[in-house]
């Protein structure tokens, strides 16, 4: 039993999606959120950049005493879990992307076409491939695209209208049809907030999102190194870097309280 915070963290609001998954199961969790709002997108910024913003944020959450850090975001994952594991040997630290593999590697069959969509650098680290195959090296079609715009258009609540119907056309189109993709993989934190989109558009795929299953990991883990909370001391707290009018809506829209149901700070990591 360990009633101290777990810190989640992404480059902006995406990782925020894990959330509600958290607040359902685990409602007696006290969670610091941080999100590098100031600093979003990471996905398309140098590997070098990414780790340098990624320890700044590791050093915050570790002084908040958290039991546990969730990487809530891909492309973080795919790049500094090492880097963060290194740094911090004796507090579990959850990836976004081994649970989702896991969970494909599981349930998909060699016949299945799976689409894996993410920023840049996710896509470019292959670390998706890598570990499915590594799970089940049965399953060889495995297909990923990388969809930079869909981030910068997310944190700007850029999501129930055409331009990003729009974009996800210009993407996905041929990527779901010239890969006859029947399952596709929310390989980015902030994809949930489109899901709505997708499933309209491309009806019939079976979706899996890594911030659904970042949060069932951190359930399995804590139960694991007996790290559930028996009561709570505290509020949930959000921190960003950037306390943008967007921050706030797309926070409301996610969670779906009030702003003044909500404990939002600013930090500013970059001192
Ligand atoms: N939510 C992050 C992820 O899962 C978005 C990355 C970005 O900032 O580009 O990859």
């Amino acid at each position: 039993m360990d009633n101290r915070p777990i810190g989640f963290f992404d480059s902006g609001i995406g990782g925020l999606t894990s959330i509600p998954y958290i607040m359902r199961k685990l409602p007696l969790e006290q969670i610091i959120f941080f999100g590098d709002t100031a600093r979003t997108p990471y996905g398309s910024k140098s590997v070098e950049t990414i780790r340098q913003f990624t320890m700044q944020i590791g050093e915050f959450l570790k002084k908040k005493d958290v039991k546990m850090m969730v990487i809530a975001c891909n492309t973080i994952s795919s790049t500094c879990l090492d880097d963060l594991r290194r740094a911090y040997p004796k507090i579990p630290i959850i990836s976004a992307i081994s649970p989702t593999a896991r969970v494909i590697a599981e349930s998909c069959a060699p016949e299945d076409h799976i689409g894996i969509i993410a920023t840049k650098a996710t896509v470019r680290s292959g670390v998706y491939e890598r570990k499915i195959r590594e799970k089940n090296h049965r399953l060889d079609k495995l297909y990923a695209r990388e969809c930079p715009a869909f981030v910068p258009l997310i944190e700007e609540g850029i999501i129930d209208n055409e331009i990003m119907d729009l974009t996800i056309h210009y993407y996905l189109d041929d990527f779901v049809e010239d890969n006859q993709i029947d399952t596709l993989v929310l390989g980015c934190t902030h994809y949930p907030l489109i899901r709505e989109n997708l499933r309209r558009i491309y009806p019939g795929l079976r979706i899996v999102s890594s911030s659904k299953e970042a949060a069932t990991a951190v359930q399995i883990e804590l139960e694991k190194h007996d790290l559930l909370a028996d009561r709570r001391n505290a509020d949930n707290v959000f921190y960003a870097s950037d306390l943008s009018e967007n921050f706030v809506n797309m926070i409301q829209r996610i969670l779906g309280k009030d702003q003044d149901e909500l404990n939002i700070r600013f930090k500013n990591l970059d001192l």
